[in-house]
């Protein structure tokens, strides 16, 4: 193991070839190269983030959110400089496999940020072997956050929201529902947590239909959602898909058809819906963040994230905004320190006013506690936006609750 590390250490270039490499054989190398990080001057995060591909845009939401806080709080926390890194993976989750070992090994990172599901996945045990502390900042799959002791969640999940609009539709006199859901894990999950409060409640779920995550046609699956005579229509694109969807759900008549539209906030992502016209006016989500939550912290977020980027802050961004909140905290809290273990048992339990509202870290499950909001979508000065009417006070991810 030393040989292999003095060797990798003296030839960056080889570094890039422990991609091929089995985990098992380089683990103590990267816990031995995680210690020389701790003592380091500078703080390194290593966030990666499809960049491009097919879901491109979450990660020019993180990386834009990333930025701004850190012109908004300094680069020095602690004393110690601060130094961002944001690497592309493509949407490709060997990729961020590969990329989260070279943070580790060549850049000597102290804490990486993890995006989409498979990408967090597949990074999780670099994470675990090397001890990095690792911020969840986009996946929204409930199991993450159990494959690395060492991983902190600060997006959501989509279990958060689909059990809290299942409940609302039956109160609202929803009985027979379709599923539409992206054929990934995140709808897998939003599908299973939709369905079991649905039928508890007495309603029936027609079917489920699942829509190919890249390049989706919603077209076909609109269709026949729509010919099974459901009275709702419980969908989950995720975030960048939004805007297709709505254009295919009016083309298909469906916003005119009086089958009610529902689902979790990612249907209406902020950084869609200026584009959506009338296609969404009317309908109803649970989600975490509107860019018109009516909070001084949100107005003062989105303004700024909108001057700096030139989009709408949406529930992607605040995902970013709040886990690099979470990394700065952590270090004040440690005074600098980024041993592993104090940084994430600095981050265990911390509760933050977040541009979405109150949220914490639920020292258990190193999981995000959140309030949900009922939102509708209404026109304002000419604009769709997600206008909430009712909150659920810091819920927590309903599957690992019921795990316990
Ligand atoms: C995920 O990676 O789990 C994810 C991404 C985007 C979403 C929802 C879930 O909108």
């Amino acid at each position: 193991m030393r040989v292999t590390r003095r060797v990798v250490v003296g030839l960056p270039m080889a570094a890039a070839g422990l991609g091929m490499i089995g985990l098992s054989m380089i683990g103590l190398s990267l816990a031995g190269w995680n210690a020389a990080a701790q003592t380091a001057e500078t703080i390194k995060i290593g966030i990666v983030v499809p960049m491009t591909g097919v879901q491109g845009a979450v990660g020019r939401e993180i990386s834009d959110a990333a930025k701004l806080y850190m012109a908004q709080h300094g680069d020095t926390v602690a004393g110690k400089k601060i130094e961002l890194i944001i690497r592309d993976d493509g949407t490709i989750p060997d990729n961020a496999k590969r990329l989260a070992q070279e943070l580790v090994v060549n850049d000597k990172v102290n804490f990486l940020g993890a995006g989409l599901t498979p990408s967090a996945m597949a990074m999780a045990p670099i994470a675990t072997e090397a001890k990095v502390p690792t911020v969840v900042m986009v996946s929204g799959t409930s199991i993450v956050t159990e494959r690395s002791p060492y991983y902190v969640r600060t997006s959501f999940t989509l279990g958060q929201q689909s059990g809290i609009i299942a409940d609302w539709a039956i109160k609202n006199g929803s009985k027979k529902a379709v599923a539409v859901l992206s054929d990934w894990a995140p709808g897998a999950e939003a599908g299973k947590v939709f369905t079991d409060h649905f039928t508890k409640g007495g309603g029936e779920v027609l079917d489920t239909l699942k829509v190919p995550l890249a390049n989706p046609d919603f077209s076909p699956f609109l269709q026949r959602a729509r010919d099974l005579q459901p009275d709702t229509l419980f969908v989950f694109v995720p975030a960048g898909q939004a805007g297709t969807f709505a254009r295919q759900f009016a083309e298909r008549g469906l916003d005119k058809s009086g089958i009610k539209l529902i689902g979790p906030g990612d249907i209406v992502d902020d950084d869609d819906l200026p584009s959506t016209g009338d296609a969404l006016i009317g309908v109803i989500t649970a989600g975490i963040y509107s860019a018109a939550h009516p909070s001084q912290i949100n107005k003062d977020y989105a303004a700024a994230y909108q001057k700096a980027s030139g989009h709408r802050a949406n529930f992607i961004s605040v995902g970013g905004y709040d886990g690099m909140n979470l990394i700065y905290e952590a270090l004040k809290k440690t005074n600098g320190n980024t041993d592993p273990d104090a940084v994430i048992g600095a981050m265990k339990g911390m509760t933050w006013e977040s541009p979405r509202g109150t949220i914490s870290i639920d020292p258990r499950t190193r999981d995000i506690i959140q309030n949900v909001y009922i939102r509708k979508i209404q026109k304002v000065d000419g604009q769709p936006w997600a206008i909430e009417f009712e909150t659920f006070p810091a819920v927590k991810d309903p599957l690992k609750e019921a795990a316990n």
